[in-house]
């Protein structure tokens, strides 16, 4: 596998008025995933990159992380290290992130 964890945001972008999390600064977090994975040099085992719709938009801003497949929802700019630390690094699910469907 030539990545150890695999994290999709979303950036999907509606213009029908529709929750999206486009519009919820998506593209923001994976600048922000991308900057603090290359920062602490964890860029060359982790991936951090846009996806389309991840069918969570309710729950949006929203995220997967692979291979586990834990979503995460809500999330904001100032998650981003919370998750990197606690997840990518630590191992450990967030819940009051996680989405449960
Ligand atoms: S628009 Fe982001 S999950 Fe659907």
């Amino acid at each position: 596998m030539r990545f150890k964890k695999h994290i999709f945001i979303c950036t999907n972008q509606r213009d029908n008025g529709k929750r999206c999390c486009g519009q919820e600064h998506g593209l923001a977090l994976v600048a922000a995933f991308k900057k603090e994975l290359k920062d602490k040099g964890l860029n060359v085992e982790i991936r951090a990159q846009r996806a389309g719709c991840l069918d969570a938009c309710d729950f949006g801003p929203s995220l997967v992380i692979y291979p586990e497949g834990i979503y995460y929802g809500n999330v904001q700019l100032n998650h981003v290290s919370e998750i990197i630390e606690q997840h990518i690094i630590g191992g450990k699910t967030i819940e009051h992130l996680k989405i449960n469907f």
